[in-house]
């Protein structure tokens, strides 16, 4: 559907069209705009400017919307299923019974890594950021499959698929052995995709890790609210960089690397220290709330705001609901869900927070949950990854199976010297 809108640029005045989305959301397309006038848009951080048209997901910021190929999130919490939700937004539409069996009998022989890459892993210092080597090990991983550097067809890319959601546990995983030095856990063919990750980080060579139901619904549900959220930051980034020809695995490589960011997925990583720090008494939550509202502290409410949501984060409140449910039989009381939810209390109330539309956002639970399922803090924005997999890969696939998808290059306006000469050293 469209409709116009007019440009008056002095004496110009030219029409554009306006694209209208499945739910109503309108876009005045300009990819004509400089032919036209001479003129670019700017508009830093894109908040104004969509990047593309997409059927995956939908957000309504507003009414606090999240829906994963039209199916609501709230929808998937009865019975938690992170692969079936991959499938849902990679293929378009929910498994039937057969599909899911292919699809996690795939995600269970792709489980091992090559043993050259085991080796890998050795060559990174004990302390190295996790998402540092998720990283580079995803863009290994290609390396041992130069077949799937090419995705032209379906079904090789649907095995792509299936081995990047497969491995990047075990990526994860042996990250996170090697920093501990302890010895890597193959991964067991009997277990599912959650418990076999759980799996290969915490059981031992002689004590195998039985994974709680309540942790394996924990998981896949934290997996699933992650798992795709329209064109954020890193998202963006994968399809920036798939526009250029690059293949599925380098793509997402850089998508990790965007995640990574403290403003972005590593935000879960700051509210946990966050908490802690209010938690080992350097400030009250009243203290750090007046620090957050203060410009010039630099400090902000970590797990709060969205670029997008100015009402509650969905997810936010999902994860809050399952953190009360689990967190007392996990680990008894905990002192960080006290603070969490003391933090959200007072600056809910508090106009700084109510008149900018800051709520909490998907990072401000998630951390906590986390911790007490036993994950270290180092590794939750791997954690993030793991669950931003399916999002990225689903991109990436429209973006690629698009008609008429241009290399990503936006313009700019230079601000620096106008033309000077050249003057040599010795002039200078
Ligand atoms: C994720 O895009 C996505 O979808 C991301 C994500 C996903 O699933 O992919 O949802 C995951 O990244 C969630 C966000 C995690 N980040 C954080 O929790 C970090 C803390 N939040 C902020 O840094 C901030 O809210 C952002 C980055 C999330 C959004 O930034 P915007 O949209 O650019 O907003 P802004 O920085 O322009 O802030 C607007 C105002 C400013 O004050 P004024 O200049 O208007 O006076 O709100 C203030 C900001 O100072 N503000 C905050 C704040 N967030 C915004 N003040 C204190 N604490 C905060 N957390």
């Amino acid at each position: 559907m469209t409709d116009k809108a007019t440009l008056t640029l002095g004496e110009a005045r030219i029409e554009l069209p306006i694209i209208i989305g499945s739910e109503g959301e309108r876009a005045i397309d300009i990819r004509d705009l400089r032919a036209q006038t001479g003129h670019i848009t700017l508009d830093p951080g894109f908040g104004n400017t969509g990047s593309c048209e997409s059927a995956i997901t939908y957000i309504d910021g507003d009414a606090g919307i999240l829906r994963y190929r039209g199916i609501p999130i709230e929808d998937f919490a009865a019975s938690p299923n992170f692969g079936e939700v991959a499938w849902l937004l990679i293929c378009g539409s929910l498994p039937t019974a057969d599909e899911y069996d292919a699809f996690s009998t795939d995600l269970t022989r792709f489980a091992n890594l090559d043993e050259g890459m085991k080796h890998q892993f050795e060559g990174f210092p004990r302390n190295a950021p996790p998402m540092a080597i998720l990283s580079a090990m995803i863009n290994a991983l290609s390396c041992f499959h130069p077949e799937l550097h090419e995705l032209e067809d379906e079904g090789q890319f649907r095995i792509a698929s299936a081995r990047l959601i497969s491995k990047i546990r075990t990526i994860a995983a042996y990250a996170f052995r090697h920093s501990r030095g302890l010895p890597y856990i193959y991964p067991d063919p009997n277990l599912r995709y959650v418990p076999n990750f759980l799996h290969m980080m915490f059981s031992q060579p002689y004590k195998q890790y039985v994974c709680p139901q309540m942790v394996r619904d924990a998981m896949n549900l934290i997996l699933i609210l992650h798992a795709d959220h329209e064109q954020n930051c890193s998202t963006s980034t994968v399809r920036v960089v798939g526009s250029s020809g690059a293949n599925l695995f380098a793509s997402c490589a850089a998508g990790v690397c965007a995640l990574w960011g403290p403003l972005h997925g590593g935000a879960n990583v700051e509210v946990l220290t966050m908490l802690e720090e209010i938690h080992h008494g350097n400030m009250t939550p009243e203290d750090y709330v007046k620090l957050a509202k203060d410009k010039d502290s630099k400090v902000r409410l970590m797990g709060f705001g969205h670029r997008v949501y100015k009402n509650f984060d969905p997810r936010a409140k999902m994860l809050g609901e399952v953190a009360e449910k689990i967190l007392p039989r996990l680990c008894g009381n905990d002192p960080l869900l006290d603070i969490a939810r003391r933090l959200e209390e007072i600056a809910l109330s508090d106009p700084y927070f109510i008149d900018r539309k800051l709520y909490p956002n998907v990072d401000f639970y998630s951390g906590i949950l986390l911790r007490a399922m036993g994950i270290p803090t180092n590794m939750f924005t791997v954690m993030f990854s793991i669950g931003r997999l399916p999002g990225w890969i689903a991109h990436w696939w429209e973006q690629h199976r698009g008609h008429g998808q241009r290399i990503a290059r936006p313009r700019q306006i230079y601000t620096g010297e106008t033309q000077r000469p050249y003057v040599p050293i010795d002039q200078r």
